[in-house]
């Protein structure tokens, strides 16, 4: 193996692969404007202290961080939070409300690499801060569906797990766990579909073993797959908060159902999130086949701008990754085929005709059309060869007996049609060719 080959889990995009990622950006792109979000960058070198016990031990683990030349410890950013909570905290008091931000941008997590996970990926970060309502949760689910449903895919492709922290912490005190133990189960919850039950293990051994009751309690907390069911549930519970979490959570599935969207959106409190930061509604996005990663991920951070130094600022957002979303788009048959063509190939006689055809190549280029020519001087025959191959719609011929009449042949390359047109008519007759397109 060459020394000279990439890093496990960092891709190469070659013309045909950018082409597919440009794609998969383009629509993303379009959701967020059309959801009225506004798109900002950041660096990708971040001070380490930004993750610490911040982003949680998983993603602590996974940072590619060093030292600098300055002494400084950094990390490439593994995710976009932290930064953007940085970012708007910074400005929080100039800033219109709510503020909705997004960016696409590449990380890195020293993952293993698999299907679906790499060590450098993009992400559309999409957030929501200064709303302290469900509101911010209704849109950042619609436009998460739209990030998905643009490409074509439909209900029958993908879904949206909706669950919830705060529900969770609820429940947990009720049966009797402080903060820090409580913390700790939701991080086995969030490896239980990966681990089973093996996940609690690391739990007993910090805490002592769950008693066979309390986890009955929570297994069966982590079935609820419906509104009632989550009702009948906490009927019976003492907590008042609970009462008034399952208003907001009405108004949630209200709110999307109103939109069209309560196909795609489903209840399931197995969700629980594996960062640290999250504090309330959390939700992801999965394919509905259920052999893909997760396609993304988000939930509300009402704690973190202020953690990071800023004003207290709720905040609600979501990641969507590149590699799982193609992977889907692959899998369901709606990745275009991207044909690399120029619009026009011309084929030149010698070296007088050459300039001549020059000058219209470049008014051609000038006015947004893509056009090819042959580098060198090339026997005519070669060069029709060339044009077909090229997946050109027209021929633009400059021969020499041509431009001696003051004349350019258009050739209509897919219908096999060839008319002549004056040489200072070549620019508009194009023009007139590729509006009837
Ligand atoms: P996350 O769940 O860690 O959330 O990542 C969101 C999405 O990024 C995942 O569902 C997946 O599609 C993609 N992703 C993550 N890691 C990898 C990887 N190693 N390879 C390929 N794709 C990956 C966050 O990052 C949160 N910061 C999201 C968020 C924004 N929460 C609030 N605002």
């Amino acid at each position: 193996m060459s020394s000279f080959q990439t890093l496990p889990g960092f891709r190469e995009f070659y013309p045909e692969d950018l082409a597919r990622r440009n794609h998969i950006f383009r629509r993303w792109r379009q959701a967020a404007h059309a959801f009225g979000f506004a798109e900002y960058d950041a660096p990708v070198l971040e001070p380490l202290d930004l993750y610490k016990a911040k982003s949680g031990d998983e993603i602590e683990g996974q940072l590619f961080n060093f030292t600098d030349k300055g002494g400084r410890e950094v990390a490439l950013r593994p995710e976009m939070t932290p930064t953007v909570c940085r970012l708007v905290g910074a400005k929080a008091s100039a800033l219109k409300r709510p503020i909705k931000w997004f960016s696409i941008a590449e990380f890195y997590r020293y993952e293993r690499a698999q299907k679906g996970r790499q060590r450098s990926f993009f992400q559309l970060n999409a957030d929501i801060f200064g709303e302290s309502g469900p509101e911010a949760e209704i849109e950042l689910i619609a436009l998460l569906i739209q990030c998905l449903a643009g490409f074509g895919l439909t209900k029958d492709d993908f879904y949206v797990r909706l669950s919830d922290r705060d529900l969770w912490f609820f429940y947990l005190e009720a049966l009797g766990f402080g903060d820090a133990p409580a913390r700790e189960l939701l991080g086995a919850i969030d490896k239980f579909e990966k681990m089973g039950d093996d996940t609690f293990k690391t739990y007993g051994e910090k805490h002592g073993e769950l008693e066979p009751g309390k986890k009955a309690a929570i297994l069966g907390f982590m079935k609820i797959r419906s509104l009632d069911a989550l009702e009948r549930e906490i009927a019976g519970l003492p907590q008042e908060q609970l009462k008034a979490r399952v208003a907001d959570w009405r108004k949630v599935l209200e709110g999307v159902s109103a939109m069209g969207l309560g196909e795609y959106v489903s209840v399931d409190l197995s969700v629980v999130r594996g960062l640290a930061y999250y504090t309330g509604f959390v939700f992801e996005a999965f394919d509905r086949q259920g052999d893909l990663r997760a396609l993304a991920g988000g939930g509300r951070y009402d704690t973190l701008v202020e953690k990071l130094g800023g004003p207290a600022l709720p905040a609600v957002g979501f990641a969507i990754g590149d590699v799982t979303t193609g992977l889907l788009l692959e899998q369901r048959g709606v990745m275009p085929a991207f044909v690399n063509a120029p619009d026009i190939y011309c084929v030149i006689g010698g070296a007088p005709e050459r300039l001549a055809a020059f000058a219209d190549i470049h008014v051609l280029r000038a006015a947004g059309r893509r056009v090819e020519y042959p580098m060198k001087e090339l026997a005519f025959g070669k060069q029709f060869k060339a044009a077909a191959e090229s997946g050109a719609k027209l021929a633009l011929i400059y021969g020499g007996d041509e431009l001696a009449k003051g004349i350019v042949k258009i050739r209509d390359l897919t219908e096999r049609s060839e008319r002549e047109v004056p040489r200072d008519q070549v620019v508009s007759a194009v023009r007139d060719f590729f509006s009837g397109q």
